[in-house]
């Protein structure tokens, strides 16, 4: 399989589904100077590519700031951040406002548990207060956060390059009703 990179979108941000936070852990907002934490979680999660230690400063230098906003860890009672999840945005994508689901990994010490949909809970309940759409990027092979994605009203962008091959892919080996709707 070849893992395309896909674009998913959500035109609206009513009915977002609730997942409370199971017991045993906490969701803790990000702290400032805490991206050695982040850059630690998406190391041991990342399966496609080594992490090094700039992702984190070039993926959120626009706005270092809003991070003790719109990041959240996922923390184990003992404070152990096995989670990460942040609430972005753009605030001009082709002219528009959107709000994204941005760099969700879970440690895999934890991943199989159903953790990665409180954190989406979490963090497109925090969308919904500043945006009024939201969309992410992630890539073909990703079936567990595609899964999550989908269940959470995020739908194929079909007008990226490859979407024809990428989601065909997926459907291969996903099989979900809003990609059934899609012609999948
Ligand atoms: C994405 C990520 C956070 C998801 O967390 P997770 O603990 O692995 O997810 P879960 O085990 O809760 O699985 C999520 C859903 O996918 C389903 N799923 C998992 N593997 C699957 C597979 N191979 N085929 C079909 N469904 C699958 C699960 O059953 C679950 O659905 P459900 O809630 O209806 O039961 C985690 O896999 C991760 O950190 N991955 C590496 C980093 C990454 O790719 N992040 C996404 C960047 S866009």
């Amino acid at each position: 399989m070849k893992n395309y990179s896909v674009r998913m979108i959500r035109e609206h941000m009513e009915d977002i589904p609730q997942f409370p936070i199971p017991k045993g852990f906490v969701m803790r907002n990000y702290r400032p100077d805490e991206g050695a934490i982040w850059t630690r979680i998406q190391r041991a999660a990342e399966p496609y590519f080594d992490v090094d230690d700039q992702l984190f400063a070039r993926e959120f230098k626009r706005d270092f700031g809003a991070l003790e906003d719109r990041s959240f860890y996922l923390t184990t009672d003992a404070g152990e951040e096995i989670g990460t999840i942040t609430a972005w945005w753009q605030p001009d994508l082709d002219g528009e406002d959107w709000g994204q689901i941005h760099w969700v990994a879970i440690h895999p010490d934890y991943q199989g548990r159903g953790l990665a949909k409180p954190m989406m809970s979490v963090a497109m309940a925090y969308l919904k207060r500043f945006h009024e759409r939201s969309f992410l990027g992630t890539s073909s092979g990703r079936i567990p956060a595609i899964k999550v994605y989908l269940d959470f009203g995020f739908y194929p962008d079909l007008e990226r390059e490859n979407s024809q091959q990428a989601w065909a892919e997926v459907a291969s080996v996903l099989q979900h009703p809003v990609l059934r709707a899609c012609g999948f």
